[in-house]
């Protein structure tokens, strides 16, 4: 298993390493977060470039209780198959290369896990980690100012400051996932995130220490190749 960030003092600290180790953590010790250590994160995550410098987002930090209240909320009504009431539009299911690298990752996380295909109890329990906020001690809700719920460019800046937050946690020794699960029952978020009206809600960022015990944290999902993700134009014309 790769080895995870302990502490402060060996943890990644360089842009190349912190991108380069950082994955989507979704085992935690139980262990509290300080939050003068959150803050920290934070600020880094606030220097996300933004749409006219608009900065849309209000993060939510939330524990102990109200996060707990949210997990039992959110398990409780997907198991009573209340449908999904997300805030944002989720789309159709991924088809062709989509899907593709959608059932990579989980064919990874599974195979890491040990799950078998047929073994339905196990990942109908797997799901349920993420309606839980995967147990996490610490759950961000990245939320957008309403006012600016005409322009796409409000998600786009949350998902600029979801990648910040992400990053400058594995920095700081952190671990975390971005997690669609965690919000797909919004009104149990809102409710006890005590989040505003005048607040749309994007998406969920579960936030903590690292289980290096949990087989699926040690996951380096694939990506695509530089050649193939981008297309280069004009280059011809410059030589080499
Ligand atoms: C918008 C978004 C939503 C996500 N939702 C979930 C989720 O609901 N459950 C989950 O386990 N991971 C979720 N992830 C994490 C992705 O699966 C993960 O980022 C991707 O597989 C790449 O892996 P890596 O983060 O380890 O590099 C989400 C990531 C993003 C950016």
């Amino acid at each position: 298993m790769i080895p995870l960030p302990k502490g402060a003092s060996d943890v990644a600290t360089s842009f190349d390493d912190v991108v380069l180790t950082r994955r989507s953590i979704r085992g935690f010790k139980p262990d509290s977060v300080p939050k003068a250590l959150i803050e920290e994160v934070i600020g880094l995550a606030l220097r996300a470039p933004s749409s006219m410098n608009s900065q849309p987002w209000t993060l939510y930090v939330i524990t102990g209780a109200p996060l707990d209240l949210i997990r039992a909320g959110n398990t409780e009504r997907m198991l009573a198959g209340v449908p999904e009431s997300r805030e944002i539009r989720f789309g159709k299911p991924f088809s062709g290369q989509h899907r593709e690298r959608q059932v990579g990752v989980a064919k990874q996380l599974f195979a890491a896990m040990g799950i078998e295909r047929d073994d339905k109890a196990r990942r109908q329990d797997w799901v349920l980690r993420g309606f839980r906020q995967f147990d996490a001690p610490v759950c961000i809700i990245v939320t957008f100012d309403r006012a600016l719920a005409d322009s796409d460019d409000s998600i786009f800046d949350c998902g600029a400051i979801a990648n910040a937050l992400v990053n400058a946690a594995w920095s700081r020794g952190l671990g975390a996932v971005i997690n669609s699960q965690g919000i797909m029952q919004s009104p149990v978020v809102r409710e006890h995130g005590r989040i505003g009206d005048d607040h749309v809600i994007v998406k969920s960022v579960a936030l903590g220490w690292p289980d290096e015990e949990f087989p699926a944290n040690a996951v380096i999902s694939e990506r695509r190749a530089v050649e193939e993700a981008s297309v280069f134009v004009g280059f011809d014309d410059q030589g080499e």
